[in-house]
């Protein structure tokens, strides 16, 4: 557990779609129409109105994310946010992960949420690297927090212990960044 200002900062092992908050965010394609993964399993527990409010929304851009209802779920909202597919780092793949974050934040700002939930975007099906991906997540939210003063609480939902340790190991600051010039 972290807290910056007002807000806390946890990880925790649990099935995101159980979870009751003002937002939980998907890991969703450009198509905003579902997939595997987290997407799929959020689409099964919020049900076809949640499909049928994605539709007209015309997709989304890979680093943005849009708002929808929660439907079915517990939680009041969902952001689908659009993580990059992992090409190898070069594609600016870690700037397009942080803009995920960034953006999510800001909506939920925007609608004035209080309690959000992020599962890993990108670690799954898109296979961006885990360690890289939760010290991206971290930073970039403690970042956009002073900008966001609505957020009073961030979970990051865990689908394993494995993810679990390295949440834990970014929210205490020990997920350091890989050396910029490698030898
Ligand atoms: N709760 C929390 N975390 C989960 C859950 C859950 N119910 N289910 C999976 N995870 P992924 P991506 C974890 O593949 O890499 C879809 O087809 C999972 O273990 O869901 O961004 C979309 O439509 C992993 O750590 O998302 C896109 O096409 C993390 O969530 C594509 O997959 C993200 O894995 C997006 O791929």
């Amino acid at each position: 557990m972290l807290t910056i200002g007002r807000c806390t900062l946890e990880a925790r092992v649990v099935d995101i779609t159980t979870l009751d908050v003002d937002a939980i965010v998907n890991a969703a394609n450009t198509s905003l129409l579902g997939g595997g993964g987290v997407d799929g399993a959020i689409h099964r527990a919020a049900g076809p109105d949640l499909l049928r409010e994605c539709e007209p929304l015309g997709g989304c851009a890979t680093g943005d994310a849009k708002m929808t209802a929660g439907h079915r779920l517990k939680a009041r909202h969902v952001i689908h946010a659009v993580g990059p597919v992992w090409h190898g780092g070069e594609r600016g793949e870690p700037q397009l992960l942080a803009s995920c974050y960034r953006r999510s934040l800001e909506l939920a700002r925007d609608a004035h949420l209080s309690s959000i939930a992020f599962p890993a975007i990108s670690c799954g099906i898109y296979r961006f690297p885990a360690d890289d991906a939760v010290r991206i997540a971290v930073q970039t939210i403690i970042d956009t927090l002073p900008k966001a003063p609505s957020i009073e609480r961030v979970i990051f939902a865990c689908f394993d212990e494995a993810m679990y340790s390295r949440y834990q190991a970014g929210l205490d600051g020990r997920l350091q960044a890989p050396p910029s010039n490698p030898a």
